[in-house]
C-alpha cells in the first residue's frame, strides 16, 4: 500500500494549552482544511471525549493527545488501525517502564485498544474517522490518553497512573515515544508485512487466551472467554458453558476482563 506520509521523521506537533478535546480540535481543522499530517496535544482538556461516548477526564501532566493521518487506505480497513495503535501505544509505554528484575511484562491489551496495568486502565484511544473532499480516502483522528501523572477515579473501573509504575516522564517526552512508535507500527501495517503482523503483536500483547470476559455492544451483554482475535482483528468470543461450542465474533463493544486480583473490572 502507498504511504502518504513520511514516516522516517516524527509527525509535527502543535501544542495547545487548553481545548475542549484535541479529537474534537483535530476534526474541525481537518474540515476546515488547516491540519495536515500531525499531532494535536493539549494541557488541559475541558471535554475530553472517551469511547462508547464516555467522558475522559484527564487532568494536567496527563498525555491527551491525537494524531491526525491520511492514510491512503480503503475505508473498510480503518478497524485495523484501531489495533495498529493500541499495539504502538503499548510499545511505547512498555519502553518507558523501569527495567523488571524478573522480566516480568506488566502491560497487556484489553481489545480493542486499552492498555491495562494488572487490571487497572492506565491509557485509551479512541479513533474517529471523517474524510475531506480534496482527499480520496479516509482521514482519521486518532485520540490518545495516557493516566501520566495522575489515574481519574471513576466508580467501578479500575484506573492507574504511569507515575505509579515508576514512568516519571512528562507528557510532550511521552509523546516522541508514542510517536516513534506509531510510525514503526504504521510502516508494518501499511507495508508488506501488513496486518498479520499487527495481529501477531496484538495477541502477544494480550494477556493469557481462555480468561473471562463480558462485552457490552449497546444491544446485548455477552458473556464467555477469550478466544483471540480473527484475521480481520475482530474480537472472538467463546460461550459460556464452553461446551456450547458457540463462537462469537464481536466488532464493536466495551470488554470486561475478569479481574486478576479478584475486586472491581477494567
Ligand atoms: C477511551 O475511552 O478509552 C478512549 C479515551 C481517549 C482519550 C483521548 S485524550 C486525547 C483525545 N481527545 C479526546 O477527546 N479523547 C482522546
Amino acid at each position: 500500500m502507498r504511504v502518504a506520509f513520511p514516516l522516517d521523521r516524527p509527525f509535527p506537533v502543535i501544542e495547545l494549552d487548553e481545548v475542549d478535546s484535541t479529537n474534537l480540535e483535530a476534526l474541525r481543522r481537518v474540515a476546515a482544511g488547516s491540519l495536515d499530517n500531525a499531532w494535536l496535544i493539549a494541557r488541559r482538556q475541558t471535554a475530553g471525549r472517551g469511547r462508547s461516548g464516555r467522558s475522559w477526564h484527564s487532568a494536567d501532566g496527563n498525555l491527551a493527545a491525537s494524531l491526525t493521518i491520511f492514510p491512503g487506505c480503503a475505508a473498510s480497513i480503518m478497524p485495523e488501525l484501531s489495533l495498529v495503535t493500541g499495539v504502538a501505544l503499548h510499545a511505547a509505554l512498555s519502553s518507558c517502564l523501569p527495567p523488571s528484575s524478573d522480566g516480568a511484562r506488566p502491560l497487556r491489551l484489553k481489545w480493542p485498544n486499552d492498555v491495562l496495568a494488572g487490571d487497572g486502565k492506565l491509557a485509551g484511544v479512541l479513533i474517529e474517522s471523517t474524510s475531506a473532499g480534496n482527499r480520496a480516502g479516509p482521514i482519521a483522528v486518532i485520540g490518545i490518553g495516557v493516566n501520566l501523572c495522575s489515574a481519574p477515579q471513576i466508580d467501578g473501573r479500575a484506573t492507574i497512573a504511569a507515575r505509579d509504575l515508576g514512568i516519571s516522564l512528562d507528557a510532550r517526552t511521552l509523546l516522541g515515544h508514542v510517536d516513534r512508535k506509531m510510525r514503526r507500527w504504521l510502516d508494518i501495517w501499511l507495508g508488506a508485512a501488513g496486518f498479520a503482523r499487527v495481529r501477531e503483536a496484538w495477541l502477544e500483547r494480550c494477556g493469557p487466551l481462555g480468561v473471562p470476559v463480558t462485552v457490552d455492544t449497546g444491544s446485548e451483554m455477552i458473556a464467555g472467554t477469550f478466544a483471540g482475535l480473527d484475521e480481520t482483528g475482530a474480537l472472538l468470543i467463546d460461550s459460556v458453558p464452553a461446551n456450547s461450542k458457540h463462537r462469537r465474533r464481536i466488532t464493536f463493544g466495551d470488554v470486561s476482563l475478569m479481574p486478576l486480583k479478584g475486586e472491581g473490572s477494567t
